[in-house]
């Protein structure tokens, strides 16, 4: 026997099982992008490496460690090496904007989307190397106003999906003009404590030292000590994280300052946030994350147009849902359709008839014995089962309830309105 392949490691097969708790994550992510005014836009699911290294950074762990390659079939070595599965769909989405000329659309620009990321790290608890994210990005607005608005909308989706205790933790992380003193601030701190940061810290420290602050081995003290950025603020990012501040705490949006965020992707700008289950902190939790990017725009070669977003990982959401116990009930009742004999046109044309009508419809396609078809009905998970016979010339059909047992003839039109009473 030919041997067996499996999933790649870090990817899952989602089953029908795991299927409809996702169907209820993805419709409330699309029903509150209606509610809250977002368009919907999709790109590629690979792009250049240049966008993602000029746009997300170099030194960020999803460039450096983690960056996808995709290699062609054909072309040079070079060309191979020229793209990567996209880690993180803001650089797409900004590169978009401004290859199509966006920033002369009426704005600010509302966009969303759904779809697969690729992260090439090492697969743990919740860390996978092919997730989902529903992501949101308003461009074109400098808030503190949208920045409330999108950490109120994250909540109001945790929310909705049945999970409890989600909390957003949020920080300023400063802009071009105070983030340099900040920096500086962090150099000379951990540049005392050099002999306690870790080898990827003492690196860090070097290229980014405000990743320093997420290092998960960081001694609590070192921590503890260590320069906030609410005390490196200039004067407009100071009055813009207090408006944020403001707005939430009018808003009733449960929030917790948390001077440690920094975020893992170089474009941020000011207000950063990530969304954890209280008790529960600690980045691989994280269920969603985003933050303001005032200079990506013009990065990736654009005219300075401000920017915020957000990314929640749905797989994270889903295995949440799974621990608190939020059920999720079938959104359709199944109808299975059996019958008698050979009378396979008369099931799918009642099938038909009744799918016209809105009802989940499964058809028996044997010719088993009518009980046979009943208990395979029954074990599909059909709540009725519409038994097909002699009586359809009058334009009736039995209609069994499979918990209860009960059977009675019923008109075919009338199917429907019985079956959803
Ligand atoms: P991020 O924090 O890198 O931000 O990812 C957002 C969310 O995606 C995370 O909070 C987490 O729920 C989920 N996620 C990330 N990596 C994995 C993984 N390996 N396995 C499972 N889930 C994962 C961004 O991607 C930014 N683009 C968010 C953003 C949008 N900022 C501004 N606009």
């Amino acid at each position: 026997m030919p041997k067996t392949i499996s999933a790649p490691r870090g990817t899952r097969d989602l089953l029908p099982a795991e299927t409809a708790a996702w169907n209820r994550v993805e419709s409330v992510a699309r029903d509150l992008s209606r509610r809250y005014a977002f368009e919907r836009i999709e790109t590629p699911l690979f792009e250049r490496v240049e966008l993602f290294a000029r746009g997300l950074g170099e030194s960020s762990d999803a460039v450096e460690k983690e960056m996808f390659r995709v290699s062609g079939a054909s072309g040079s070595d070079e060309e191979r090496a020229e793209w990567a599965l996209r880690p993180e769909p803001t650089a797409g989405i900004v590169r978009a904007f401004i290859e199509h000329g966006m920033h002369v659309w009426p704005g600010p620009l509302r966009l969303w989307m759904i779809g697969p990321m690729f992260r090439y790290d090492r697969p743990q608890a919740g860390r996978f190397r092919q997730f989902s994210q529903w992501d949101v990005e308003v461009i074109g607005d400098s808030g503190p106003a949208v920045d409330a608005e999108l950490i109120e909308l994250a909540h109001r989706f945790y929310a909705e999906v049945g999970l409890t205790d989600v909390v957003a933790h949020l920080n300023t992380i400063g802009d071009a003009v105070c983030r340099p003193v900040y920096r500086q601030a962090l150099v000379d701190y951990f540049s005392l404590h050099v002999d306690r940061l870790t080898d990827d810290s003492r690196r860090r420290l070097q290229i980014n030292p405000l990743r320093v602050l997420d290092d998960k081995q960081l001694a609590p003290d070192l921590a503890e000590g260590a320069p906030k950025s609410t005390d490196h603020l200039c004067d407009e990012c100071r009055a813009h994280f207090r408006g944020v501040l403001d707005l939430l705490d009018a808003l009733g949006v449960r929030h917790i300052v948390d001077h440690r965020l920094v975020r893992g992707l170089d474009y941020y700008t000011r207000t950063a946030f990530e969304f954890v289950i209280a008790g529960r902190e600690g980045q691989q939790h994280a269920l969603g994350g985003g933050g303001r990017y005032d200079g990506l725009v013009e990065v990736l070669g654009g005219r300075p147009t401000p920017g915020i977003g957000f990314g929640i990982g749905l797989d994270r959401v889903v295995i949440a849902m799974h621990e608190q116990g939020v059920s999720v009930p079938p959104t359709s009742t199944l109808v299975a359709v059996v019958g008698f004999a050979d009378d396979h046109a008369d099931r799918l044309r009642v099938a038909g008839q009744l799918r016209d009508a809105g009802l989940a419809m499964r058809p028996d396609g044997s010719s088993r014995k009518l009980g046979k078809q009943l208990e395979a009905a029954g074990k599909a998970g059909a709540a009725w089962a519409v038994i097909v016979g002699e009586e359809l010339s009058q334009g009736l059909v039995g209609l069994k309830n499979l918990d209860s047992g009960e059977q009675e003839s019923v008109a075919v039109e009338d199917v429907a309105a019985r079956v959803s009473e």
